[in-house]
């Protein structure tokens, strides 16, 4: 499939606007120069990607968000590598343009850089993900620059860390008060470590804004407000077809009702005869 990407925004040439190759890191570091602002969007199967990857969202991140949309977990703690390699393998193989950034799941880095390195092996060779995504600030220095060193692109991600719940108690809004200064000194340490980029989760607008000025390299918000590079959301949310959304969500379509009237109509012409009709039928 793979059709001819949606036309860019006007003077926007990450968004839709490179064609005949995959995003690079180097492509969103150069927009950031620009100035331009780029959508991510979560991903985790085959039909889906081609979707959002021909409609030009530059970035598709194999969120550990699976755990909770994909495997039906209460948290992101529970996925493993085992669970989120093969998602990642079919976002891989079913685009052409989309950098693939696979997050490395709960365990799968904490403990050491050499574990993360070979967490982030398993995601590139296996996966096929050109990135790799981890949660946490000066706590994970270490990881981010033998991975870089390694030559593996690393987004970061601060704020609420969803694989920290336990600790954080709660999804909640972080970065409030004194707590900013420590985020923007974990921001800092990741891009001195190495990360081309950084997810800002559910912290205050203000904050978000400033951490992106002090930035050379790209911040994504989710949950963050309008002034940061780039944002993300988990695409079931921004499509609906999620239950329960937080605040920060815009949902652009309905798919939940869609795909309940379109199950519900199949289910009554199973039950009254109406299909499968002629059309629908081989003849001998
Ligand atoms: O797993 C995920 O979907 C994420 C995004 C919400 C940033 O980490």
């Amino acid at each position: 499939m793979n059709t001819t990407p949606k036309t860019p925004e006007a003077g926007n040439a990450l968004y839709g606007g490179v064609t005949n190759r995959r995003v690079t890191i180097r492509d969103l570091a150069r927009a950031k120069q620009r100035g331009e602002r780029w959508p991510m969007l979560t991903a985790y199967d085959a039909l889906t990607s081609r979707i959002f990857d021909d409609a030009g969202i530059p970035v598709l991140l194999v969120g550990d968000s699976a755990a909770n949309v994909v495997y039906g977990y209460e948290s992101t703690v529970p996925i493993t590598m085992d669970e989120l390699v093969p998602l990642t393998a079919a976002v891989a193989r079913s685009t052409k343009r989309a950098l693939v950034v696979s997050d490395l799941p709960f365990g799968a880095y904490q403990g050491s850089p050499q574990q993360a390195l070979e967490a982030a092996s398993r995601f590139m060779k296996e996966g096929g993900a050109q990135a790799v995504k981890l949660e946490g600030g000066r706590a994970v220095a270490p990881q981010v620059e033998l991975l870089v060193s390694a030559g593996v692109p690393v987004m970061g991600h601060v704020g609420l860390t969803p694989q920290s719940v336990n600790t954080l108690g709660g999804y909640r809004v972080q970065g409030r008060g004194e707590a900013a200064e420590e985020l923007l000194k974990d921001a800092k340490e990741l891009e001195r470590a190495g990360a081309f980029s950084v997810v800002l989760e559910a912290v205050p607008a203000d904050l978000a804004a400033e951490v992106t000025r002090q930035l050379s390299i790209p911040t994504i918000g989710i949950g963050a407000g309008a002034g940061t590079d780039a944002q993300v959301l988990v695409w079931q949310d921004m499509a609906g077809l999620s239950p329960r959304v937080a605040k920060f969500v815009k949902t652009y379509a309905n798919l939940a009702d869609t795909l309940r009237d379109a199950a519900s109509e199949y289910a009554d012409e199973v039950v009254n005869g109406a299909f499968p009709a002629e059309e629908h039928t081989y003849k001998s």
